[in-house]
């Protein structure tokens, strides 16, 4: 594949996240500067579209001018400028897209258009310690982050194919509409994460285990065993905070319960996939995989199953522009003329162009 030592500036502006980076030969980073919108949704407990749009347009130079600045490289040593064109939302997909074409031109440097959910899964190889990404296949990936929860069968590097989903909430999702009801405040996965440490026991209050019913149309070509299904887990929390009142010294108790519920729906269909034996890594990407008792029952799945498993060094977990420059520093993404033609897709699947 080419571009192997080709310095890429990324650039990602899917969601709340401002980001830019440079990376080598899609593994080496020498900048990632992300301006995180959190303070700026905080008080609508989500995040507001029309608000991330307005602040990417306000930071997006000066984070790209930052990476730059990071680096002692100038703009003559860029080879191409990587940018997300989707999945997320549109009008903030738009601000990124749009800097990168007018750099793209007035620099007279390639585009590439990258798919964010397949550059979460490149983000577990920006390690320098890290496998190469043509030597860690047959892998199974596992994307979970505030939109998206899936697992993705690659066969080899920018190979993929879908063959788990959630049917409903993202599993980020999940944890943020927890911590909302529990009063905790947004993001909720890092509070509930931090706050579940504190239980004596997580087995305090029974949530359902987050399995879709056989029959589902929305299973389309995807077996029950590999879907999950999150939003009954928040109704279930809601009616339970309803009828039982809880003490704030209660609260961690159901914090661990309700995260044991997403954790252990999350590991079993990572046990399900790799039962079959047909693989050699699990990497798992995106913001849920900060979660520390996510990490350690995924480090027990993958040692029964004797694969190795991969996970993002945390400053790479949440989104990020390094993952973008480093998808296409190893030959994926949309280039030539097409990608100048690229409009954004704010429902891009893996393993689609448009
Ligand atoms: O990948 P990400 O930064 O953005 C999206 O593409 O969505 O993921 C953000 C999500 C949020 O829902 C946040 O609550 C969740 O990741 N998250 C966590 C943890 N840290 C962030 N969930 C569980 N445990 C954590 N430690
Ligand atoms: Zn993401």
């Amino acid at each position: 594949m080419g571009r192997m030592n080709t310095l890429i500036l990324g650039i990602e502006t899917s969601c709340d996240e401002t980001a830019a980076a440079v990376v080598r030969g899609g593994r080496e980073v020498l900048s990632s500067v992300v301006y995180s919108q959190i303070p700026l949704h905080q008080a609508y407990g989500g995040v507001v579209p029309e608000i991330a749009s307005r602040s990417h347009l306000e930071k997006i130079t000066g984070v790209i001018q930052e990476a730059m600045a990071k680096t002692s490289i100038g703009w003559a040593d860029i080879g191409a400028i990587a940018v997300t064109y989707g999945p997320g939302l549109a009008s903030s997909l738009i601000v990124g897209l749009s800097a990168a074409k007018g750099l793209a031109l007035a620099l007279g440097k390639p585009l590439i258009g990258v798919n964010h959910l397949e550059a979460h899964i490149h983000s577990v190889f920006l390690k320098p310690d890290a496998l190469d990404p043509h030597e860690a296949g047959p892998m199974l990936a596992l994307v979970v982050s505030g939109g998206h929860t899936c697992w993705v069968d690659v066969p080899q590097a920018g190979r993929y194919r879908v063959i788990g989903q959630t049917l409903d909430d993202a599993a980020g999702e999940a944890f943020d509409k927890a911590a909302k009801l529990l009063g905790l405040g947004y993001p909720g996965g890092p509070v509930i994460d931090r706050v579940a440490k504190q239980a004596v026991r997580a087995d305090a209050v029974t949530f359902p285990k987050g399995r879709p019913r056989p029959g589902n149309p929305a299973l389309g070509e995807m077996t029950a065993e590999m879907c999950v299904s999150f939003s009954g887990l928040k109704t279930a929390l809601m009616y339970h905070l309803r009828k039982h009142p809880p003490a704030p010294e209660q609260i961690p108790e159901i914090a661990a319960a309700y995260q044991e519920a997403i954790v252990g729906a999350l590991v079993d269909r990572c046990d399900t996939a790799l039962r079959g034996g047909r693989y050699c890594s699990l990497a798992v990407g995106g913001g849920v995989s900060l979660n520390g008792r996510l990490r350690e029952r995924l480090a027990e799945v993958t040692a029964a199953h004797n694969v190795r498993l991969l996970l993002a060094a945390p400053k790479d977990c949440g989104d990020n522009a390094a993952m973008i420059a480093g998808l296409a520093g190893v030959g994926c993404g949309v280039t030539g003329d097409a990608a100048f033609r690229l409009d954004v897709v704010p429902a891009l699947e893996i393993g689609k162009k448009s």
